[in-house]
């Protein structure tokens, strides 16, 4: 019996993948089709597939061509499989001619013409390359210049700025095409804003952004006020644009799965989040707002948004300038607390304790790939870790990219009521003396 074997992501199925599958079926008599899972598609940097495993596997069923459908994990999985089925060829499209002649050591190799005109990725609507403008007060990038370039369908084209020197450095520095000082002139060439300035500034350029039918991407908090955000938000939606507030830490792989992960009782009832952070170490000294913002978002995460208590007692050094807090913020039977400061040595960790163990991402945890589990009844620590490149911002941006392509407004990431509850804690820390 003659054994091929094919592999693809066969994300939005087409005719192209349909034409593959039933070649590869002809050229023997026992087909088997290795689909990529997810995490194995991120590992090599396809961020942007649509379709789950379930849904991807479904549509290679229907086909009917296939007698075994198995999953691709992990790289150098293919020989491991040669081996262990007995493939005699290995089906592959002729964009990979010459990628698995390595393989031919093992079986045959075939590289079949691609079907023309027709691709995963058009479908997608990638081939359209949305302008992106990024509108600061400092030089400094954040990465979204650089992160970008690791997404498909976006540019950063423009710049702008009050101030025309820091407009001018900023667009040097980074090699943009553009820079103004006029905000409404260097809106009407763009689709996406970035809005980075400082916090007093930010809820005008968004509302300005969003009235002009922008996309907008802002650094959290976007504001301090509770109804000036319900009010962004209730924009977005009138004039039908996205408004993503940027934390990274929810676009992060390891910090969902660890949610998930808790929300699915791995260390029983939570009764305790702690997390530790030092405004020196994140993203390289920011505001305490623009710091806390993080933490408030991971304990939304962990114990949801029906927080009954916050309370904050900051320590002031001898000028009266704010050094460091220990913030508590009471939910039935659990508590969180928020260790910050700056200047003052702060071992950044996050920490939940539950009823049967605690997990802990150690250092920078709102910005990794890695944490790790003590259970009861367990004997050692169980480390998961995943891939994490880059700063995060690249992982925002694809999302973004598929909620436009999907017409939603609302980021699943971080709802509304999600950003609208955090900023309601933040303003009772603020009240603080
Ligand atoms: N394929 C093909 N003809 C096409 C598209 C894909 O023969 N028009 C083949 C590929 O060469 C590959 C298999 O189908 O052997 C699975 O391809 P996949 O990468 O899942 O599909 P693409 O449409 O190429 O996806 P993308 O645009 O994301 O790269």
């Amino acid at each position: 019996m003659k054994k091929v074997i094919t592999y693809g992501t066969f994300d939005l199925f087409h005719q192209g993948h349909y034409n593959i599958i039933k070649r590869a079926k002809e050229l023997g008599d026992y087909l088997i089709v290795g689909v990529t899972s997810e995490s194995y598609d991120i590992e090599r940097g396809k961020l942007n597939v649509r379709d789950s495993l379930l849904k991807r596997i479904e549509n290679v069923r229907k086909t009917g061509f296939a007698d075994e459908i198995i999953i691709e994990e992990y790289q150098g999985q293919k020989v491991s499989d040669i081996i262990k089925y007995n493939i005699d060829i290995l089906v592959v499209g002729s964009d990979w001619r010459g990628k698995f002649d390595y393989l031919k050591n093992y079986c045959e190799v075939r590289y079949l013409e691609r079907t023309k005109n027709i691709s995963s990725t058009q479908l997608r609507g990638e081939g359209t390359i949305y302008s992106v403008g990024v509108v600061t007060d400092d030089s400094n990038d954040s990465g979204i210049v650089v992160e970008s370039k690791f997404v498909s369908g976006v540019h950063v084209e423009s710049v702008f700025s009050q101030d025309q020197t820091v407009a001018e450095e900023f667009c040097e520095k980074y090699e943009l095409d553009s820079y103004s000082t006029d905000y409404e002139k260097f809106l009407s060439s763009l689709d996406i804003v970035y809005i980075k300035p400082e916090l007093k500034n930010r809820a005008a350029y968004i509302e300005k952004a969003i009235e002009k039918g922008k996309y907008v991407i802002s650094d959290s908090p976007m504001t301090l006020e509770p109804e000036t955000l319900k009010g962004l938000f209730a924009k977005a939606v009138e004039h039908k644009v996205v408004l993503v507030e940027k934390i990274m830490l929810v676009y992060l792989r390891a910090f969902n799965q660890l949610v998930w992960l808790t929300h699915g009782d791995l260390v029983g009832k939570v009764v305790s989040v702690k997390c530790a952070i030092s405004q020196d170490d994140f993203d390289g000294g920011k505001t305490f707002n623009e710091t806390v913002v993080y933490a408030i978002c991971a304990i939304i995460k962990l114990l949801g948004m029906k927080c009954t208590e916050v309370t904050s007692n900051p320590v002031k050094d001898e000028n009266g300038k704010f050094i460091y807090d220990m913030i508590t913020m009471k939910y039935p039977g659990a508590l969180a607390t928020i260790e910050i400061g700056s200047t003052v040595d702060i071992e950044n960790e996050l920490v939940v304790i539950g009823s049967k163990g605690r997990v802990t991402i150690p250092n920078d945890w709102w910005n990794t790939g890695y944490f790790e589990a003590k259970v009861e009844g367990r004997e050692f620590l169980k480390r998961y870790s995943f891939n994490f490149e880059g700063n995060g911002f690249r992982y925002l941006l694809q999302e973004l990219m598929i909620m436009i392509s999907d017409k939603r407004t609302e980021c699943t990431r971080l709802f509304y009521e999600e950003s609208q509850a955090l900023v309601q804690i933040l303003k009772k820390i603020n009240q603080r003396g």
